[in-house]
């Protein structure tokens, strides 16, 4: 069995104790200092860091592209208003024996999706009624403007393809623009 010595308490005489007292409570004080200058030379970099992070990925709005394809014009039966497109693109492709056009399927007057009644031949808006014929003009409602048209070509693949980011509007003439109509 091991005993430990116990070092014996020395007793430094008053001024002694005193400077000890005031050398410790100074590297006290040093050491807090030198911790707070590190904690803030860190925070400052974490800042700059978050600050590289937000420019190398901003913030960017992915909006769905303006442009889908619909397909071969084959897959349309002429004389019908095809509705296949309304959910997922909010757009209707009218095919006549002459060639497509395609609607937006945004009511006019506050946006609602009208509905395709094909036994009454008309879109009809459930919020407030209007009605548009099936070229797309309004006839009863309060919608204040006709359906817009959209940009609708052949791809190089031979399907249709639709651009939701060029609209034809009737009331301005537009609805006669190349664009406007794919004819056959
Ligand atoms: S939103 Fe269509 S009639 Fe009001």
């Amino acid at each position: 069995m091991t005993t430990r010595l116990k070092a014996p308490k020395v007793k430094l005489p008053a001024e002694y104790e005193a400077e000890a007292k005031q050398k410790r409570s100074g590297m006290d004080r040093r050491r807090f200092l030198n911790y707070s200058g590190w904690v803030g030379v860190l925070g400052s970099l974490a800042v700059g860091l978050l600050g590289f992070m937000r420019f190398l990925f901003p913030r960017v709005l992915f909006e769905p592209p303006n442009e889908f394809k619909a397909g071969s014009p084959a897959d349309y039966a002429v004389g019908a208003v095809d509705t296949r497109w309304v959910i997922s693109q909010r757009v209707w492709i009218i095919r006549e024996e002459q060639g497509f056009y395609a609607l937006l399927a945004i009511c006019t007057h506050l946006g609602c999706t009208p509905k395709w009644l094909g036994s009454e031949d008309k879109f009809k808006c459930p919020c407030h009624g209007s009605g548009f014929r099936r070229s797309g003009v309004n006839f009863e409602g309060p919608a204040p403007r006709p359906l817009e048209r959209l940009k609708i070509v052949l791809a190089e693949d031979g399907q249709l393809l639709i651009d939701k980011g060029k609209i034809f509007r009737q009331e301005k003439g537009e609805w006669t623009r190349p664009e406007a109509y794919l004819s056959l």
